[in-house]
Parts: structure tokens; C-alpha cells; sequence
């Protein structure tokens, strides 16, 4: 189950997604959070953000759209407050960091780095559909995710991973950026644009109208988008969209994936990554798989 990015070790290759666990605290009496790969944390941002007017989420078949819109406490109280919580957890964490310009961006790294945290690396969101300013600019642009990539280099040492948009018309593109910026690894994907109506009112059931769709409605979506990045880089790609099963997680291994985020469902089940790492080492015995290496990007198929 143990893989490695860079010269980090984690237990297993499953992660919690950004968002969609808290900063790990706030399960704690339902799961035992230490079991994860990793943790990784919701979106912080320069300054604390409200987030959008609700309704802001809203269920859909086989997922959920949410329009959150980065709220967080802002680095500062972030620095006090959590980051001494997160210190305490025994599991790998990555700080997801998110901004609006990349003064916003760097200024947020360089707090962080300062405070000298036990985490492990950084997620960089490039990719949220939620806000204007929610960076996604940077992630539809390869000279900005070039640019913010090698800035953020500058100012870390940690594991750098930069997190991809489903919602462009290369994402292989914005991949090779991200690694010439000199990037560790990738991650993807972040939601896809969707939109809900309520027949009744014909109002749209989020407040802003369009929204991230997430959960099993959009694997095959995130399956094709892993498999791309890996024919187009060299550097790990974490994998995220819909898992639920580990046949799932198999399923992004083979399309290249080396480590897996699992999201939406974590509302079901907080414990769900920490079952499928126990299924998915009954699935490599029963399948005589010695390392989760030997899956990675295995897809057989004839290309035309
Ligand atoms: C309610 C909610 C909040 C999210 N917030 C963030 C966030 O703050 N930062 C981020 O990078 N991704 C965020 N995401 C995206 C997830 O990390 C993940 O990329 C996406 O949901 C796809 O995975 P899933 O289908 O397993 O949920 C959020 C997703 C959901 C559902």
C-alpha cells in the first residue's frame, strides 16, 4: 500500500480531497483520520472568505453541485488556529492554498512556511469554478500556471502539486506547465461546471446559478483527464473524481494515477478511504499485485 512522492512516504495512496473533510478535526469521533494516506486540506486563501449566498450545494443524481465559494478563515487565523491542530494528527497533511492573484497566492505560501507546520507539501488550486477570483484564470492559462508554479517553487521545499481544471479544452496543456514550473506532482480533477433547476420554481437550485459537479456522476470525466495528463507528463498525477469502490481507485491507478483523493463520498462515509485501503490490499493479493507501482498507467489498449 506505501507509495512515494518525491521522498515523502505515505501509508497508503489514498487521500482525503480538499473540501470535503474539514482540516481532519471535525471527524475525528467517526473516523479514525490517522488511517488516511493523507489529509488534505480545504481551499485557505490570503484574507477569510464568507463563500457564496446559499442554497450552495445541492444534490444530484449519482453527485452533488456546490458553489461554496473558497470560505475559510483566511492564512492568518489559519496559522494560529489549525495549523497546531493539524500538527498533532499522525497522518501526512498538504495544505491546500487557493487565491485570486498571484500576490495572494505566494504571500499565502510564504505565512505558511514560516510557521514551520508538520505538513508535508502544498495543493495549489488553480482550478475552483466557483469564484471569479477562485484562480481559476491561472488554471485555464499555461504561461500563468508556468509562472505561478515557478514562484511557488521559489518558496518551498515541500511537496508542490498543483491542481488541475477538468473545465479547459487541453488539460494535458496545463499539465506540461505545471511541470516545467517545476512542479512535484499534479493533482486531478477539481470539479466540472454544472447547473441544477427546480422544475417547480424555475429557479436554479444554487444561488450562482452554475456550480461544481462532483461525486460518481463525473468518474469517467476525471478517468479520462488522469489518462491524458499521464501520456503528456512525467511527474506523479494524483487522482480525484467519484471514487467510491476500490475497484475505482484500481480504475485510476491503471489510467496512470500513482496516489487517489477520494471527495463527495466522504459525506456518506468519513471512513470510506480508510475501508477501500483494507479492499484494495484483499484486491492486490487476490490479484497477486506486490505494490500499488505495478498498476500505474497499466491500461492495455490498441490506439489508432
Ligand atoms: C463541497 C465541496 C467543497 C470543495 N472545496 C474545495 C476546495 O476548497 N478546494 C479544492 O481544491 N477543491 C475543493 N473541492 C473539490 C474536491 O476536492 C474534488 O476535487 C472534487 O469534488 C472531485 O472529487 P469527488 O468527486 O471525489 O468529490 C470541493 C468539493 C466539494 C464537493
Amino acid at each position: 500500500m506505501r507509495v512515494k512522492l518525491k521522498d515523502i512516504e505515505f501509508s497508503s495512496p489514498i487521500l482525503t480531497a480538499s473540501g470535503t473533510y474539514g482540516y481532519g478535526h471535525e471527524v475525528r469521533d467517526m473516523a479514525d483520520v490517522n488511517q488516511w494516506g493523507g489529509i488534505i486540506t480545504k481551499s485557505v486563501t490570503r484574507h477569510p472568505r464568507e463563500g457564496n449566498p446559499p442554497p450552495r450545494i445541492a444534490e444530484t443524481r449519482s453527485g452533488m453541485i456546490n458553489s461554496i465559494g473558497l470560505a475559510n478563515l483566511g492564512v492568518e487565523k489559519y496559522c494560529n488556529e489549525i495549523i497546531p491542530s493539524l500538527n498533532e494528527l499522525q497522518t501526512k497533511v498538504i495544505i491546500n492554498i487557493a487565491g485570486s492573484a498571484m500576490k495572494d497566492y505566494l504571500e499565502t505560501m510564504e505565512m505558511l512556511e514560516s510557521k514551520n507546520g508538520k505538513h508535508v507539501g502544498y495543493e495549489i488550486n488553480i482550478s475552483c469554478p466557483n469564484v471569479k477570483e477562485g484562480g481559476i484564470e491561472f488554471g485555464v492559462n499555461c504561461e500563468m500556471t508556468e509562472q505561478l508554479t515557478i514562484e511557488m517553487r521559489k518558496r518551498t521545499d515541500k511537496l508542490l502539486i498543483m491542481k488541475l481544471s477538468p473545465n479547459v479544452t487541453r488539460i494535458e496543456d496545463i499539465a506540461q506547465a505545471a511541470e516545467s514550473g517545476g512542479a512535484d506532482a499534479v493533482s486531478a480533477i477539481n470539479t466540472v461546471v454544472g447547473m441544477a433547476i427546480d422544475v417547480k420554481t424555475r429557479r436554479p437550485k444554487l444561488n450562482t446559478a452554475f456550480g461544481g459537479l462532483s461525486g460518481p456522476a463525473i468518474k469517467p470525466i476525471a478517468i479520462a483527464n488522469v489518462h491524458k495528463v499521464f501520456k503528456a507528463v512525467n511527474i506523479p498525477i494524483i487522482g480525484i473524481g467519484g471514487i467510491a469502490t476500490a475497484k475505482d481507485v484500481v480504475e485510476f491507478l491503471l489510467a496512470g494515477a500513482t496516489m487517489v483523493q477520494i471527495g463527495t463520498m466522504n459525506y456518506q462515509n468519513p471512513n470510506l478511504g480508510i475501508q477501500l485501503k483494507g479492499e484494495l490490499s484483499e484486491y492486490y493479493s487476490q490479484n497477486e499485485i506486490e505494490k500499488t507501482e505495478d498498476l500505474i498507467g497499466k491500461v492495455e489498449y490498441h490506439s489508432n
